[in-house]
């Protein structure tokens, strides 16, 4: 069953003067006009939530509230993402699956930015080109699932509606904390205030180029929508730095995409095997209309299986008949499975996506740009190795897919390194 999809009207902040439209009014006006097409358009992946009026308060509320990332800020990362389109620079992306409310605390952040800046470390020292660092973090809070209800696999077999982030319910396997709760959204906006705070303190004497900068997925659209805003440079997205589309939600005419034209923030799309090649063209075009070098990342996952035989295609289709993107490796969303009763990820299948990645790449004569992660700065037992018989999950925490703990994600650098 799919559960209902809700639309709410999108009340724009901001309606041009009259007379004859100044470029800048221009811009706004486009922007604007898309945005309120997302009404109409349909939203994949949202939760059911019981009270649709609670929706529509929050979303009001938030609307009231300052934007958590400042357009400045979204300015300094595009032209960090400028210069990784030019082959310039390298990126690292890379954060949880899903954040918890509970994990928003200075120290954890703190461990967290360091993790990044470690990785992007790496990179520039074993290239000899700056690294921009993006965090899954300040707002990874809503989670798209692959099915919209989940069975308990032992006692009663009872369904229940998924987890789909902290933003939405919480993991719980019990009927009230899986109800989607919309309250839950400010939660979502505070917590990520407080991871910024501490992000920002990272950032003290660094250059702009190597700060930590925040990325999630548009997912949840009562959190993104009140949060776009109008800024010197037009309409941006005050939810963070970058965000991009998942698998499940990059339709061409879905409201998420729509979102995403509507702001002029760095933005990633995920693509996955069922992609084609026109598909990734029409999305290149639709979400970088200019071709500005660094506006559009894809972000492939398409699994070692298939990616030899996937990848090519979608780049080839691309580079000839689509606009610029960004070319980042995410080996890690398609090549899951269950061991032990875990869902997990095994790392030669990892470095062998990452291989095929930068190999294609090169092929046909383009930038691979870096890796998409998912990692803790905690030494968990969450990604096994092959060699590891059996497998043993002495450290397992991740509510959602599992991450690469410290060592893990700096061999998987090192080997993308080698790889150049
Ligand atoms: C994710 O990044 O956690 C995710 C759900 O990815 P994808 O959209 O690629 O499946
Ligand atoms: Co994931």
């Amino acid at each position: 069953m799919t559960p209902p999809v809700r639309t709410t009207p999108y009340d724009p902040h901001h309606s041009p003067a009259g007379g004859v439209p100044t470029r800048a009014e221009e811009t706004t006006m486009h922007a604007t006009t898309t945005l309120a097409a997302l009404t109409g358009r349909t939203a994949a992946q949202q939760p059911y939530w019981p009270d649709p009026d609670a929706v529509d308060t929050v979303e009001r509320e938030l609307a009231g509230l300052p934007v958590l990332t400042p357009e400045d800020e979204v300015v300094d990362l595009m032209n960090g993402m400028a210069l990784v389109a030019r082959g310039a620079a390298l990126l690292v992306q890379g954060g949880d699956c899903a954040e918890r409310f509970h994990e928003a605390v200075p120290d954890l952040v703190r461990r967290k930015v360091d993790n990044l800046q470690g990785l992007a470390a790496i990179m520039r020292a074993g290239s000899g080109l700056p690294a921009v660092a993006l965090g899954r973090i300040a707002g990874q809070y809503g989670k798209p699932r692959s099915s919209p209800f989940e069975t308990e696999e032992s006692g009663a077999g009872r369904k229940m509606p998924s987890y789909c982030g902290d933003a939405v319910n919480e993991p719980e396997f019990e009927p009230a904390a899986r109800t989607p709760e919309p309250r839950r959204l400010l939660t979502a906006y505070t917590c990520s205030q407080i991871v910024l705070d501490e992000i920002r303190r990272s950032w003290s004497g660094r250059p702009v180029l190597e700060r930590v900068y925040t990325s999630h997925e548009l997912l949840l659209l009562p959190y993104e929508r009140p949060l776009v805003r109008e800024g010197a440079h037009g309409t941006y997205s005050g939810s963070a730095h970058f965000g991009w589309i998942g698998e499940r939600t990059r339709r061409e005419d879905g409201a998420h995409v729509a979102l995403a034209q509507a702001v002029h923030n760095p933005v990633g799309v995920k693509l996955g095997p069922t992609v084609s090649p026109e598909d990734a063209v029409a999305l290149s075009r639709s979400l970088n209309p200019e071709g500005v070098p660094g506006r559009l990342t894809f972000i492939v996952r398409f699994g070692a299986k298939e990616v030899d035989e996937l990848l090519p295609p979608v780049v080839r289709a691309v580079a000839r008949h689509g606009a610029p993107v960004v070319w980042l490796c995410d080996p890690m969303h398609g090549n899951g499975l269950k061991l032990a009763g875990h869902k997990t990820r095994l790392i030669e299948p990892m470095r062998a996506e990452t291989a095929a990645f930068v190999r294609t790449l090169r092929e046909h004569g383009q930038w691979p740009a870096g890796l998409h992660l998912e990692l803790t700065p905690d030494p968990v037992t969450e990604c096994v190795s092959e060699l590891d018989r059996p497998p043993r999950f002495t450290d397992y925490r991740s509510t959602c897919d599992p991450r690469l703990n410290p060592e893990q994600s700096a061999d998987m650098v090192t080997h993308f390194l080698s790889l150049l």
